[in-house]
């Protein structure tokens, strides 16, 4: 069967992982969450002192850029892949509201980008794959034979993430994760390089009110229309 590219992108906390995730598993895909990679690079920052009060040290931090080793491992009993940071496994920490307070300031760097995004379209190579973020459809990956653009309300994206954070026994306020959500639209989509925008050729999704099952199947059915024809 041919093998395609599919580029999942949309607003914060849209479940854009949660579909990319679906998608590769049903597909026997590659997965790869982008947003783990600008997360990694955030949290090297905050460890080495160079985000103090929201201000990033921007010249210190492009200059460690070569130190940063990012790499997916698979995990089996999750069945997906996490992320490790110079051999470590930070796939707790990168998610933490501390790191996604930084993250967009970062993501904004041109040399982050070029770094981060050369690994991408390396990982992408082959097709075969599922990548979720911000620019997969119209930067990383332009020529995806499948592009979905994930929006939902400012408000239905905070109560997951502030369920999801709960969960996970972060002591954190709703109206933070609110304000978060939309501080982080707001700079991914006016940043000067690759903002956040949707191509012209993806499919505009709002799941606000759409469960994750007919989500799925929507876009599965989607990229089944894409494979066999
Ligand atoms: O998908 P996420 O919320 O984990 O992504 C974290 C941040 O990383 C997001 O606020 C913007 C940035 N990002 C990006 O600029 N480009 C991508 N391809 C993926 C994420």
């Amino acid at each position: 069967m041919k093998k395609i590219t599919i580029a999942v992108d949309g607003l914060s906390s849209t479940g854009k992982s949660t579909l990319a995730k679906q998608l590769a598993k049903k597909l026997h895909y590659i997965y790869v969450d982008s947003g783990a990679m600008y997360r990694a690079v955030t949290l090297y920052a905050m460890q080495e002192g160079f985000i103090e009060n929201g201000e990033i040290a921007k010249a210190d931090l492009i200059e460690s850029l070569d130190k940063i080793e990012l790499k997916f491992v698979f995990n089996t009993h999750l069945g997906f892949a996490e992320m490790f940071l110079n051999g470590k496994n930070v796939e707790r920490e990168i998610r933490t509201l501390e790191v996604s307070k930084n993250v967009s300031q970062v993501a904004e760097l041109e040399q982050v980008r070029t770094k981060l995004v050369a690994m991408q379209q390396e990982m992408g190579k082959e097709k075969g794959v599922v990548m979720d973020g911000r620019d997969i459809g119209t930067v990383v990956f332009p020529n995806a034979e499948l592009k979905v653009f994930m929006t939902a309300s400012p408000e239905k994206r905070a109560v997951r993430r502030y369920k999801e954070l709960l969960d996970k026994g972060e002591n954190v306020k709703y109206e933070e994760i609110l304000e978060n959500v939309q501080k982080r639209d707001y700079i991914d989509s006016n940043r000067q390089i690759s903002p956040l925008v949707k191509a012209d050729d993806a499919i505009d999704f709002d799941n606000s009110d759409v469960g994750l099952d007919d989500q799925f199947q929507r876009i599965y059915e989607h990229a089944l229309r894409i494979i066999e024809k």
